[in-house]
């Protein structure tokens, strides 16, 4: 006999611990027990269709139940599920490595495989120092730091976290954290270093490169988002912080890491956000999106001259020391595959920029509302910054929960959303449609106005 919708609410309550949720908060209100999904939307066990804006924290790309990849995952399954790539290889892993080469920015020709955003860039971060510790020896390698931005956000292991640099989820761990470097986020709306749209030029950048400079050649990499700080609450960058950082990196002989975990596989209308400023990185880290929001599979890219530091006799122990047991995941590879196919002619990536334009559009009437005081898009990464103070940008108190109810209330119209504390976020599947876009931006509107007034 199937459990009632009740036991699940009932062992949910008693024995699973969320993520980042407040546990006492949670156990008060009512829980969304998704049943199905279909589309774009959840369907709950009462039956509730919802529209889901937040794609899955941030993964599902082309909706749920894509027959394409249910066919790809069950064709895999009738050979096998998962074996290990530490000493085989399978024809799914292989072929997924040469498409992601192909997708990505030339020259990126290495795929190490992990599962996860964190993962990728903890192979990332290791790969860069290992790398150091290859190239200009142990004295070179025992001095090197990485380099990141404030409002970065890189996942919750201790070496993304160390790299991350949003208050309020890393500096409780500060004193087990590796130390690192920090530069200014590009928060235009609420610049770190006092700067205005009509006196700036890109000065951030510079803080970046002076950065690199005064460390005197100790940064072996620096690791920073492309497009849109996601995590730090979808804060777009400004055209040209990218190639700065770049052409730094490079003076400086520091690799690039970027990581398009969450703005990959189209979200900012290419295929990734760096193509935007024609950026190359050293190193690339994806996950998310790559299985369109199926299994946790993520990959870390390098080009050549990374890849090859770490060839050597096997007595010389120049391989890379890392590794986990479900790297190359062979369904979550199938997944990847069928994602990519879906992806190849252009069509989904390619109608991003004209769907962003009608969320964008249909937004439009409330970005005067008296607490909404930024709304920044880039493709379909949104964030609504709401504050308690449009002039002077006051934010409300964190107790508030602003964002929290506005999204609970947006529950009752059909829509889905997650918050990142005062900033509503969305992020709804490529596969949204012109009038579901709408319908989302309106209800969010309506929203606002229920929670606020008008
Ligand atoms: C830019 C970025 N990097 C890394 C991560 C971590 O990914 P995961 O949660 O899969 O470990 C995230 C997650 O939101 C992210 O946005």
């Amino acid at each position: 006999m199937s459990p009632s919708p009740d036991d699940i609410r009932q062992w949910d309550a008693a024995h699973v611990w969320h993520p980042f949720t407040q546990m006492r908060e949670y156990l008060e209100t009512e829980p969304l027990v998704v049943e199905r999904a279909e589309g774009n939307y959840l369907i709950d066990d009462r039956g509730r269709r919802l529209f889901d804006g937040t794609s899955a924290l941030w993964c599902n790309l082309l909706g749920h139940r894509v027959p394409e990849i249910d066919a790809a995952i069950t064709q895999q399954l009738g050979r096998f599920a998962h074996t290990t790539l530490l000493g085989t290889t399978h024809p799914a892993v292989a072929e997924l490595a040469r498409r992601l080469v192909e997708v990505a920015p030339a020259g990126l020709n290495h795929v190490f495989f992990s599962d996860n955003g964190a993962t990728a860039v903890e192979a990332a971060l290791k790969m860069a120092f290992q790398f150091r510790l290859l190239t200009q020896g142990k004295q070179a390698a025992e001095r090197a730091v990485y380099l990141s931005l404030g409002n970065a956000y890189h996942g919750d292991t201790l070496g993304a976290a160390a790299v991350g640099g949003v208050e309020l989820f890393h500096d409780i761990f500060k004193p087990i954290l590796l130390p690192s470097l920090k530069t200014p986020s590009p928060y235009c709306y609420r610049c770190p270093i006092g700067k205005t749209p009509d006196n700036c030029s890109i000065d951030c950048a510079d803080e970046l490169e002076k950065a690199l400079q005064s460390a005197e050649g100790r940064i072996c990499a620096v690791i920073l988002e492309p497009g849109v700080q996601a995590a730090a609450g979808m804060l777009t960058l400004p055209r040209g912080f990218l190639s700065r950082a770049a052409a730094a990196c490079r003076a400086h002989d520091a690799l690039l890491i970027l990581d398009e975990v969450a703005t990959g596989f189209g979200r900012t209308g290419t295929m990734f956000a760096c193509e935007r400023e024609d950026v190359t990185p050293d190193v690339l880290c994806v996950a998310k999106g790559l299985t369109g929001g199926y299994l946790p599979v993520a990959a870390t890219l390098v080009t050549d001259r990374v890849y090859e530091a770490f060839l050597g006799r096997y007595d010389e122990y120049r391989h890379f020391f890392h590794g986990h047991t479900y790297t190359g995941n062979a369904l979550g590879c199938a997944a990847a595959l069928a994602t990519l196919g879906l992806l190849s002619d252009g069509t989904i990536i390619g109608a991003v920029e004209q769907k962003a334009r009608a969320l964008s559009e249909a937004l439009q009437p409330i970005a005067t509302h008296r607490h909404v005081g930024d709304i920044r898009h880039a493709g379909l990464m949104c964030g609504i910054e709401l504050v308690a103070d449009r002039t002077t940008k006051v934010p409300f108190a964190p107790g508030d929960r602003n964002g929290y109810r506005i999204c609970l209330l947006l529950r009752d119209r059909g829509i889905f959303l997650r918050p990142l504390g005062d900033v509503i976020v969305l992020m709804p599947p490529l596969s949204s449609t012109d009038v579901e876009l709408r319908h989302l931006a309106a209800s969010v509107s309506a929203a606002i106005v229920d929670h606020f007034g008008a």
